[in-house]
């Protein structure tokens, strides 16, 4: 029988790397792409897939619950990849409700209308639930990394918001045996990453000779995995892992702040055809992030032993595909700093 699979935030960055993935290699599968189209979401980021006949796209909201249940009603899913939220840590400094009704409300909203359909019968249904690693909090002592069984610890609203998710999650798999898998990956990076997060904000800035805001002193780490290597990942965790398993998810590819801003300036350089450090001369250091997270650093060791999992790029090829890919897609990113994306996509979708 023909599976259906409802993947939430299939319009941000990393669910339209899922969605993509998911309708390309398997046809025979139904992909529901349920998005409330935030800021964030962007449909333009599936335009190559959007006609398939594989692929339904649903405007719609996870915090509400009426609409969740009609929606689930309406499908009757197989499987769900739980991607929506609210995903940006400074936002959630500023407003930390947002993130608690998307990221745990909108949760809490999908886990009970899965039990409601699935009705205790499991057999090939799965719910799958995209975190992060920075529920663990952390780290200060190199040597250390985060593994499935590190103490959550928590430290800002979003992975705040995000720990709350996953101790629902699993609950809901002790409580009521309802069959969930969780993984918790590392910074991601690539196409389609909204330019309010690190990388694209620098190359953003980079091309239109604006400052390059570097939090402190720029001495936090951050663990980055290509956003493919990601999508790939979740692919072979929502086939092969058992249920109730945690996986975490990461590149081994630490970087301190700056050292990334120096590498992505020397890149842009290139790129653009000025001579090598013109673009350093723009790093601006500026107030620190409320809290910041001193390092992250994951180790996949079970993904890699168990489901055969490893990265496919390296860091260097990952981030020259990545600043082409902004460079050759200009129109992109103008569109989003401008809004008339979002203004055509509301209009179309009211
Ligand atoms: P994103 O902000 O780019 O995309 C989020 C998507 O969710 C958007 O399309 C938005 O419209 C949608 N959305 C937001 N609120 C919604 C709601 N109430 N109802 C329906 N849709 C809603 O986020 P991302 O960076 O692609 O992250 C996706 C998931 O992966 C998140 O759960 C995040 O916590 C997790 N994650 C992200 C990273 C990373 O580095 N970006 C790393 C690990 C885990
Ligand atoms: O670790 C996974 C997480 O990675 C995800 O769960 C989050 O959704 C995702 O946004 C990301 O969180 P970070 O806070 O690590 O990403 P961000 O790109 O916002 O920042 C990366 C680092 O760069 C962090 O140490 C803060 C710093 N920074 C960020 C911005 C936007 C700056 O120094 N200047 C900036 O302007």
């Amino acid at each position: 029988m023909k599976k259906t699979i409802l993947i939430t935030g299939g319009a941000g960055f990393i669910g339209s790397h899922v969605v993509r993935l998911f309708v390309n290699t398997y046809p025979d599968c139904q992909i529901v792409n349920l998005d409330k189209l935030t800021y964030a979401g962007n449909l333009e980021n599936l335009k190559d897939i959007e006609d398939k006949a594989n692929y339904t796209f649903e405007k719609g909201d996870i915090v509400d619950a009426t609409f969740i249940d009609s929606l689930f009603e309406k499908y009757k899913f197989d499987g769900v990849i739980h991607l929506a939220a609210e995903s940006h840590v400074d936002r959630s400094i500023t407003d930390p409700m947002a993130f608690v009704m998307t990221n745990v409300i909108g949760t809490v909203n999908l886990l009970n209308a899965a039990r409601a359909t699935w009705k205790d019968k499991y057999e090939g249904k799965r719910f799958y639930h995209v975190s992060t690693d920075e529920v663990y909090g952390e780290l200060h002592d190199p040597k250390e990394f985060f593994v499935e069984d590190t103490s959550y610890d928590p430290r800002s609203p979003y992975s705040a918001s995000k720990a709350s998710s996953d101790h629902f999650v699993r609950a809901y798999n002790s409580t009521y045996g309802l069959p969930v898998v969780i993984s918790n990956c590392s910074n991601n990076y690539g196409p389609n990453h909204f330019p309010e997060k690190l990388i694209p904000l620098m190359i953003n800035n980079i091309k239109n000779k604006k400052p390059l805001p570097v939090y402190g002193k720029g001495e936090n780490i951050r663990d980055w995995l290509y956003v493919l290597d990601h999508a790939r990942a979740i692919d072979v965790i929502y086939h092969k892992a058992d249920d109730g398993e945690t996986y975490n998810i990461g590149g081994n590819n630490e970087w301190t702040n700056i050292d990334l801003v120096h590498l992505i300036c020397d890149v842009m350089d290139k790129k653009l055809g000025q001579p090598v450090g013109e673009s350093r001369n723009l790093i601006t250091y500026v107030k620190d992030r409320a809290g910041h997270d001193l390092r992250y650093a994951i180790d996949a060791t079970k993904l890699m032993n168990k489901l055969g999992w490893e990265p496919s790029v390296t860091f260097e090829e990952g981030l020259e595909k990545t600043v082409d890919w902004y460079l050759n897609n200009w129109d992109w990113i103008s569109n989003i700093t401008s809004g008339d994306y979002q203004k055509y996509y509301q209009e179309m979708y009211s």
